[in-house]
């Protein structure tokens, strides 16, 4: 965007090696990597580091951030790295560009609304029931594994929401095949060595294998829904049911199976990966743990489990779950390409240049959150947030591109955290140390073991 005539100034670069530029200092530690740019650099406002052969400029600071994913957003795009995500995504919302993106937004943001939701939190709650039922009967006197535990409840919950409760046991196959795919995708996008499109590997065999067994069970359930036109509450109904303003006119079978399964892959992991955060940093400070329980306990008395509207009411908890989206973002960074040049200040991008926006950086940037690593709730107090820079914290991204699902996945961490505090103490593990992973997501790198009594 043009909004100054200044003489331009070049973006600093960060020096590196003859051909491979930063990518091993990237590779050694992405993290450690990318706090030192903010610190080194914070004040340009952003770098330039060259990972993997490619340029690429990061923006350290909320304005600029701001400016490519919300007041010049159409001057970006989605770029190359997500062309192995569209061979299993198809043209989901999270890989569709231009004019389909948005009518396919438009059409599927009516499903995400509040009150549609809410229908979707009793099915978050019987889950997370079950679930605290499950981990009751193996968490006799050995910690159990959060990061597996979260992945089995929350896989469990985003296929009930989206397919619906009445698959039986197509749910389990439904799921289990998903997340096969799912696998493999994440595979081809961490693989760096790939042999050539036309050699049939094994694993592109199984790739296939399973895309055609999610098309079946998919297309299967799409034909029956549309045959007997019956209504259901869940997000496969809604899309199903959602018309163009416009034109009037709805989504394509196979248009509804990118969406179905773009959903459920963006859907899952990334609250797991949040849940198992947040139960381990509470683990680790039992006052604000304390904290959250005393207010669950004031808001639910007598009662075992909490409603739809309960989750509205206890803010400590939500304060909770921000605090550790700050700390442990799950999309920690995010990739764009410029279609034209622009303009940040006395800074400059040309055309088809890699701009890489990182929720992470931002928000461990001392300049918007004092003592960054420390982990404080009261950070989200109301008052204390009114301050901060809108894009200081942006765990779901932002712009017209916000996480559709962000909503969905709040009230899905606030209702498998109340009804998990309310029915459990939890104590950790002596001397068990979680670091972060940059993967796709930013995973604990060790398992997340807690004692539940
Ligand atoms: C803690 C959980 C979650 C986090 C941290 C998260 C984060 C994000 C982020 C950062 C983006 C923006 C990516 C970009 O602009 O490049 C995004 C997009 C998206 N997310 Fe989420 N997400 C979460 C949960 C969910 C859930 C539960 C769903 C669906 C049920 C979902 C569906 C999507 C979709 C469809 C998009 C693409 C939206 C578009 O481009 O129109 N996400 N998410």
């Amino acid at each position: 965007m043009e909004t100054t005539h200044s003489p331009i100034r070049p973006i600093p670069v960060h020096p590196g090696l003859p051909v491979i530029g930063n990518t091993l200092e990237y590779l050694r530690d992405p993290l450690a990597f990318f706090r030192r740019l903010q610190r080194d650099y914070g004040h340009e406002r952003m770098v330039r580091i060259n990972v993997g052969g490619r340029a690429t400029t990061l923006m350290l600071k909320p304005e600029e951030t701001k400016q490519v994913v919300q007041e010049n957003n159409r001057n970006y795009g989605r770029g190359k790295s997500f062309a192995i995500l569209k061979t299993f995504l198809g043209n989901g919302l999270l890989t569709s560009e231009g004019d389909l993106w948005r009518k396919q937004r438009r059409l599927a943001q009516p499903a995400f609304h509040r009150q549609k939701l809410a229908i979707l939190a009793e099915t978050m709650i019987e889950e997370a029931v079950a679930w605290a039922d499950r981990l009751e009967k193996v968490a006799d006197n050995k910690p159990v594994n959060f990061s597996t535990a979260t992945t089995d409840v929350t896989l469990r919950i985003v296929t009930k929401t989206l397919f619906g409760s009445s698959l039986g046991d197509q749910l389990d196959s439904l799921s289990t095949a998903l997340a096969n795919l799912n696998h493999f995708a994440i595979n081809a996008v961490v693989n760096p060595i790939r042999a050539p499109k036309w050699v049939p590997t094994p694993s592109k065999r199984n790739f296939e294998r399973a895309t055609t067994q999610v098309n079946n069970l998919i297309f299967g359930i799409i034909e029956s829904r549309r045959k007997t036109g019956e209504t259901r509450d869940d997000l496969l109904d809604m899309l199903l049911r959602a018309t163009d303003e416009e034109t009037g006119e709805g989504m394509s079978d196979e248009q509804l199976r990118d969406e179905m399964v773009t959903l459920f892959t963006a859907g899952h992991e990334t609250t797991a990966t949040s849940m198992a955060w947040t139960l381990y940093l509470l683990a680790q400070h039992p006052g604000i743990l304390q904290r959250a329980k005393a207010e669950i306990r004031a808001t639910l008395g007598e009662r075992s489990q909490p409603s739809a509207d309960d989750l509205r009411a206890m803010p400590y908890s939500s304060q909770v779950i921000n605090e550790s989206l700050r700390l442990y973002p799950p999309g920690w960074v995010m990739s764009r390409l410029s279609l034209g040049p622009d303009r940040f200040g006395d800074h400059a991008i040309a055309a088809n240049e890699g701009v890489l926006l990182s929720p992470y950086v931002l928000h461990h940037d001392p300049a918007s959150w004092p003592d960054p690593e420390h982990f404080d709730p009261e950070r989200f107090a109301p008052e204390l947030s009114k301050e901060r820079h809108p894009y200081a914290y942006m765990p779901f991204g932002g712009g017209p591109r916000l996480c559709i699902g962000n909503q969905f996945a709040l009230m899905e961490m606030q209702a498998l955290l109340i009804v998990l505090l309310h029915r459990f103490e939890l104590r950790p593990v002596p001397g068990l140390q979680v670091t972060a992973q940059p993967l796709i997501s930013l995973r604990p790198r060790q398992a997340v073991q807690i004692y539940l009594s």
